[in-house]
């Protein structure tokens, strides 16, 4: 079984790429939806809670999770790797993040100065920044955390005009900076995303951690046929969250259509 680990909702933006181009694998996704959201939260308050998450996750029966929570990403997958894996020799799990996957996306592409939209947890770690320069590549970035999106997007309220015009605020600095592509480094911007291409414009290339995420586990199971195998194959969608499931349901199928069950459980 595949794990998608998220601090609450948004990670279904991740699940969702994942689907599209692996379905025939179990899914179990986990919202910590009682401690929502992490992004304004201590690195020390996010690797506890993700410890709890993943330790949940494996004794549930995930063998690779995904943390699709950027904030996470930045802020804990290392030490998750560390602590769940390399300290206790463990080969036969993996846990995979969202800003690696992203990062070699943009490499790719080749371009001498990109932009970061994430929470303020995500932005003040400067997790993206340190990624591209452990992978050698000099490019000047420029960031800006984006607190409002994730309420805003939540309440559903992110058609709206106010909605618009925070977005166009937020992301002034990074247009007057010039990037070539964004990456859209938050579970939830994805939803956003005509609004990103429109107001940055044609000639920038919007980035998406979900999508990039979602490409890179094609080929990462293809070159780890030792993980893949340890995948069941029976499209089983399990969907749990740490706080009711009404409000989750609500978003969830809002964005991926009917859903059987939501678990409430405790980590
Ligand atoms: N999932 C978070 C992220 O991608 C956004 C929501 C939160 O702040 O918990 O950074």
């Amino acid at each position: 079984m595949i794990g998608i680990f998220d601090s609450g909702v948004g990670g279904l933006t991740v699940m969702k790429e994942i689907i599209k181009v692996l379905p025939e694998y179990d899914y179990l996704y986990l919202g910590d939806t009682a401690r929502v959201p992490y992004g304004n939260r201590s690195r020390e308050v996010v690797m506890k809670f993700s410890e709890e998450a993943i330790e949940w996750m494996f004794k549930r029966g995930a063998k690779l999770v995904i943390v699709a929570c950027n904030t996470a990403s930045a802020f804990a997958l290392r030490h998750l790797q560390d602590k769940y894996l390399v300290e206790r020799g463990v080969k036969d799990k993996k846990i995979l993040g969202v800003i690696r996957p992203t990062v070699e996306a943009v490499i790719k592409m080749k371009f001498d100065r990109a932009g970061v939209v994430g929470t303020r947890g995500t932005i003040n770690s400067k997790a993206y920044d340190k990624e591209f320069e452990k992978l050698g590549h000099n490019i000047k970035i420029c960031s800006a955390a984006c607190p409002l999106l994730v309420p805003l997007i939540e309440e559903n309220w992110y058609k709206k005009p106010e909605a618009i015009m925070i977005l166009k605020k937020y992301l002034k600095d990074l247009k007057d900076c010039n990037v070539k592509a964004l990456i859209l480094g938050c579970t939830h911007y994805p939803l956003m995303m005509k609004d990103f291409k429109r107001i940055m414009g044609k000639r920038v290339k919007i980035v998406s951690s979900a999508e990039e995420t979602a490409k890179s586990l094609v080929d990462y199971l293809k070159r780890h046929p030792e993980i893949e195998k340890l995948l069941k194959k029976g499209k089983k969608r399990e969907f749990c969250v740490t706080d009711s499931p009404d409000s989750f349901r609500c978003f969830a199928e809002h964005l991926m259509g009917k859903i059987n069950k939501v678990e409430h459980v405790e980590l």
